[in-house]
């Protein structure tokens, strides 16, 4: 008979950890075939942001089993929300009849489920069952295998993390190393176990300005993915980047000289100068971002600055190369770029903004001139000579 192992979890989120502990059941049992089944959770915790709904968790398992061997998700706990993990196991038992299956779940789980009246139907089934560093109630797990039923203990090298950290570090924009990076790039997408903005910030934006910031919001995350930088970091700044770009300058110059952000008269009359500054301290004190470098990413993504950070560098050029962008001079060429060098396309997107302003006899911005020194110096001769060529037609 076959050999199939079926894990029963939340994942919430799911993680490299799940992989392991399938892995560990595998070896120790013989199994041939793993099958996960993410379970639906209760009601307010479904609806609350500080946890994945169920058919996101499904696309995360999904993209963590991607390449896996003899591992496959089945949709129950999709398609049946409303039923029962018992109800679930009843199911799968029908559907592997040809199948010796073990039920792979956490010990809290495996004791919730053994003290509902129903258990007795599924209480002949071999159940493996890990231990969470909080599980307290070894004693009743032992009473349970006293009375006869299946029960193994799988020991995870290394522990597994328990879901609260995960989602705490996911919720701090700390860049997870304990899951596959296009997992967190569908997180930060879907705004999973975040707070919530995105609502207000489309009441405050034009129809224009939201698609906008969705488009550079994607292509941060696509670009942190080619660039190895924070997922959840750029995906925050970018959409908030222009969160105050829709506010009349009268507004944003209340809010700037309020909060002291600049003492330049050019500055404080300029929309497009004054939103960056603007919109950090509206991300701040409207959508509760308080990282740093986020903050920073979102006030300098117009001008950039001296020593930008990766954060910085990504959102300032998925600004300017977003699909919904409307063409101008030099765009193709910048998007080319930006699939090798961040910091050619960021100086070649400089170049095309200076040009700009100077064609509508105006100065250019002095933090922009700054930017442009600081990431010239960082050329060598040999790159300095590309440069020129490159930028030549812009
Ligand atoms: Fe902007
Ligand atoms: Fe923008």
């Amino acid at each position: 008979m076959r050999r199939v192992g079926v894990i029963l979890d939340d994942f919430d989120p799911f993680r490299f950890d799940h992989l392991n502990l399938a892995n560990a059941a595998k070896e120790a049992h013989g199994l041939e075939k793993l099958i996960f089944v993410p379970l639906p959770l209760p009601e307010k915790k479904e609806k609350s942001q500080n946890h994945a709904r169920i058919d996101q968790r499904y696309r995360m398992c999904m993209i963590g089993l991607m390449g896996q061997n003899s591992m496959e998700m089945i949709p129950y706990g999709l398609v049946y929300q409303a039923e029962s993990a018992l109800s679930l196991i009843r199911k799968i038992r029908r559907a592997y009849t040809d199948a010796k299956c073990f039920f792979i779940l956490s010990a809290q789980a495996l004791l919730r489920l053994a003290s509902q009246p129903q258990f007795k139907g599924v209480r002949d089934s071999a159940f493996i069952c890990w231990r969470t560093p909080d599980f307290k109630a070894d004693d009743i797990l032992s009473a349970l295998m006293r009375e006869g039923l299946d029960i193994s203990v799988a020991d995870v090298p290394g522990g597994l993390m328990a879901d609260r950290d995960c989602r705490r570090q996911i919720a701090a924009l700390v860049d997870p190393d304990w899951m596959d990076r296009r997992e967190i790039a569908y997180i930060a997408s879907e705004g999973a176990y975040l707070p919530d903005g995105k609502k207000q910030l489309k009441k405050m934006l034009t129809t224009h300005r939201w698609e906008h910031s969705l488009g550079v919001q994607q292509v941060s995350i696509r670009l942190a993915l080619t660039y190895g930088g924070n997922i959840l970091k750029v995906s925050q700044a970018a959409l908030y980047h222009d969160c105050a770009k829709c506010m009349t300058v009268k507004e944003m110059r209340r809010i700037a000289e309020a909060h002291h952000l600049t003492a330049s008269a050019e500055v404080l009359h300029s929309g497009a100068l004054l939103h960056g500054p603007v919109g950090a301290v509206i991300a701040k004190e409207q959508f509760s971002v308080t990282d740093a470098e986020v903050l920073d990413a979102i006030r300098f993504h117009t001008t950039g600055r001296e020593n930008m950070t990766l954060t910085d560098l990504i959102v300032f050029m998925a600004d300017a190369i977003e699909p919904n962008r409307e063409d101008y001079d030099g765009l193709e060429r910048i998007r080319a770029l930006s699939r090798v060098s961040l910091r050619d396309a960021a100086l070649c997107s400089l170049y095309t903004t200076k040009k700009f302003v100077s064609s509508r006899g105006r100065e250019y911005d002095e933090q922009g001139l700054k930017t442009i020194a600081w990431l010239e110096g960082t050329l060598n001769e040999q790159e300095k000579e590309w440069m020129k060529d490159i930028a030549k037609p812009i």
